[in-house]
């Protein structure tokens, strides 16, 4: 098994694209800490894992703040004694579809708070730990959303998009001497409660199984290798609006 016996941090991890690739990094063989707001979701992810003899650590909490989150990592290393792996997946958008002069100033804060800082926090949370274990992945969820703009919608999403691939390269400069890999995963529209009004098809859109297999893929190389950034997107985006090739 590609991941027996790592431990990864699934910011999100119980639900969406964070559960996906909970799933699958826990197939894979690695011990799981999740960190949610919502209390019935941890708990029921952890009992699912638990149920399938997987190690599984959830904490009830908010990426966007530091008391919360060290608590989850000192909970994580005190029950593993390690961190391998970092995914800050957890992310916000509640002013969907809202161009920058619609943006209220709450819906900013909010998606800021959780986008970035929080993505922030978590990194420096366990990279005192993966430096000195001298080794660690970290993975970013961004989206394509924060490589091309072709309308005036979701532009506070966006923006903290655009901000994860800044911190990913930012970060990834700062640690190249720790044998830490660093990477963003750029997903195109993806089935989750993302999506609740998104117009389409959503049987032609991304699985949260897809972008699992993105970070089980990132998570598995040698460090030596750097892959800065990976675009997955749906065939059916192919000259669409969110055209990766456009
Ligand atoms: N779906 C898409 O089309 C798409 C495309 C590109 C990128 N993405 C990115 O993929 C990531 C996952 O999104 P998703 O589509 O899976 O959406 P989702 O189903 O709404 O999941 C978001 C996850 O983040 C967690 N979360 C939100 N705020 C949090 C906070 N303050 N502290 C801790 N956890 C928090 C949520 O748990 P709680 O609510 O329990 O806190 C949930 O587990 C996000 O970064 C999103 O921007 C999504």
């Amino acid at each position: 098994m590609r991941l027996q016996g790592r431990v990864a941090i699934v910011t999100g991890g119980a639900k969406g694209i964070g559960w996906g690739i909970t799933q699958l990094f826990a197939k894979a063989g690695s011990h799981i800490v999740l960190i949610g707001r919502s209390e019935d979701a941890i708990r029921q992810a952890e009992r699912h894992l638990r149920d399938d003899g997987i190690k599984a650590l959830a904490c009830v909490g908010d990426v966007s703040k530091s008391s919360d989150v060290r608590q989850m990592v000192a909970a994580a290393l005190q029950q593993f004694g390690q961190i391998d792996i970092l995914v800050n997946n957890a992310g916000v958008n509640p002013n969907r579809g809202r161009s920058v002069l619609d943006t209220e100033e709450a819906d900013w804060d909010a998606i800021m708070a959780v986008n970035l800082r929080g993505m922030l926090l978590c990194t420096k949370a366990v990279l005192p730990i993966m430096k000195k274990q001298r080794r660690g992945h970290i993975i970013n969820m961004c989206s394509i959303g924060g490589k091309v703009i072709r309308d005036g919608k979701n532009s506070a999403y966006r923006t903290s998009k655009f901000g994860v691939r800044g911190f990913t390269w930012s970060l990834a400069k700062d640690v190249r001497d720790d044998n830490i890999s660093v990477s963003a995963i750029l997903p195109g529209t993806t089935q989750s409660a993302m999506n609740p009004n998104e117009t389409g098809d959503s049987s032609s859109w991304l699985s949260p199984n897809d972008i699992g297999e993105a970070a089980l893929f990132l998570a598995t190389r040698e460090p030596n290798v750097i892959i800065p950034e990976m675009i997955v997107a749906p065939r059916s985006s192919i000259g669409g609006p969110t055209c990766p090739y456009c």
